[in-house]
């Protein structure tokens, strides 16, 4: 059995699309199991760059199947968007094999309007969502009304689940928000629509990835999001709506945790965060530039500049507990170039108590937290060349075995650059 889970351990936005399309060179089946088009991943191959919000980062890959869980939260016209650029730049193979789950939830135009009106209504205090409807939506999941992909696909269900819908949403648009409220014959003729462009990729994908996994093929689970903007147990309210660490694979794939051979988590070799929210490592100053110009931290989905802090190894080390990570994979190594000094922080002080291995749950205490540090030395040589360990100045390679000591997880994987061959492989989590 070789199945590996793959998870961000920091507050998104780790290289995740990379790894992914790398790893997915040795797997048969790559999926998707939560999050919507909240996600931006990025690939990188041959020189050319492809974002991927829906699509499992699978498909530039001849001979995979890619499925979309039923974990995920599905706008149907992104999708359709993205397949269509997908084939129109020659990047969708034609023995592709898409599958999405008929158990997945659309994404409807309500949730989109409700999670920008009431982003709006917060003012100084929102979350900072992509405002993509994905809370909404996953609200309508818990709540049970939400319209299932299956739903979509039966004229009959979705006229009914949707009239239901909109009773209450658009007296909440109207009431609530005093905005205008959204139009029945639109959305279902809209929709309609949506559901028969991808009926012919619907399907039962947990049986789907089980006959698989029985035919001892490999399965790469792609997460979107990382295990701080998990819904229990990242940095509450300033997270996502979904669960983000590795667990969710089991429940958004509809696989059984026995399927899991390895967990890897990617972790940038510092940190970043998109939208609010505490952040103890936070740089307002020329290091903070610095990350931010050399990573070209910006969001993916959203265009923002992303914030910028030294790595903290608080947040890594509970990301592998949560998720038990086998091994990490360090990314984006190169940006750290040309710093004198590179910091890590080793835990948090409040008062006279230290935290080294979680956050406090207490948003307010999490907030006062000050960091602890370690300095190590830097370095200036370009190592986006580097393929081994042995190509890496020293000062670099104690970064990393500090981090592997300090996480007391292995270093599975290096990489030097957005490229898919600027990477050190150091470990193969198939074999
Ligand atoms: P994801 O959401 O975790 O897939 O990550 P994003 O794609 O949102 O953001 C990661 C960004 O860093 C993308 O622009 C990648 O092309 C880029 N990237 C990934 N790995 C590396 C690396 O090792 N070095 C550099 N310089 N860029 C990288
Ligand atoms: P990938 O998969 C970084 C953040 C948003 C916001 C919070 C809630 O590319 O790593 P949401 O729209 O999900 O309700 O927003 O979560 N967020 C991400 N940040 N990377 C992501 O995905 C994110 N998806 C959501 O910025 O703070
Ligand atoms: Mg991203």
């Amino acid at each position: 059995m070789a199945n590996v889970v793959i998870i961000g351990t920091q507050w998104g936005d780790e290289g995740k699309g990379k790894i992914v399309d790398l790893y997915a060179q040795e797997a048969d089946v790559i999926v998707r199991f939560q999050g919507g088009n909240n996600a931006g991943h990025t690939l990188v191959v041959n020189g050319i760059q492809t974002i991927l919000h829906l699509v499992p980062s699978g498909i530039l890959h001849n001979h995979k199947i890619c499925i979309l869980g039923n974990g995920m939260v599905i706008n149907p016209k992104v999708l359709i968007e993205e397949i269509n650029e997908l084939k129109q730049r020659d990047l969708f193979p034609t023995d592709t094999n898409l599958f999405i789950s008929n158990n997945a939830h659309v994404i409807m135009p309500y949730h989109i309007r409700i999670d920008s009106a009431r982003e709006a209504r917060k003012g100084a205090g929102k979350i900072g969502t992509t405002g993509r409807g994905i809370g909404p939506a996953y609200e309508d999941k818990v709540n049970r009304t939400g319209i299932r992909i299956a739903d979509l696909l039966d004229i009959a269900v979705f006229k009914e689940k949707l009239a239901c819908n909109l009773e209450e949403k658009n007296f909440y648009l109207t009431r609530f928000f005093g905005e205008e409220p959204v139009n029945f014959d639109q959305i279902f003729e809209e929709y309609c629509g949506y559901g028969n462009e991808i009926r012919d990729y619907a399907a039962n994908t947990s049986t789907l990835i089980a006959r698989h996994i029985k035919a001892g093929k490999h399965i790469l689970f792609e997460g979107a999001q990382g295990a701080h903007l998990d819904i229990d147990h990242g940095t509450y309210p300033f997270v996502t709506s979904s669960n983000t660490v590795a667990g969710s694979a089991c429940s958004g794939g509809g696989i059984g945790p026995t399927k899991i051979a390895s967990v890897v988590g990617i972790c940038k070799s510092y940190t970043t965060r998109v939208g609010s929210g505490p952040f103890v490592t936070e740089l307002t100053d020329e290091i903070g530039t610095h990350l931010q110009m050399q990573g070209h931290e910006f969001g993916a989905t959203t265009g923002r500049k992303r914030r910028c802090g030294w790595l903290d190894m608080v947040l890594v080390r509970q990301a592998c507990t949560l998720s038990g990570i086998t091994g990490l994979a360090l990314t984006k190594l190169d940006v750290l170039t040309g710093l004198e000094k590179i910091k890590v922080c080793t835990g948090y002080r409040i008062g006279n108590e230290e935290y080294t291995d979680h956050a406090p749950a207490n948003l307010k205490l999490f907030s006062s937290c000050e960091p602890i540090y370690e300095e190590l030395p830097g370095w200036t040589e370009n190592i986006s060349h580097a393929r081994s360990i042995e190509d890496l100045p020293r000062a670099t390679r104690r970064y990393i075995d500090r981090i592997e000591e300090m996480a007391d997880v292995k270093v599975v994987l290096v990489s030097v650059g957005a490229g898919r061959n600027e990477t050190l492989l150091l470990q193969n989590p198939f074999r």
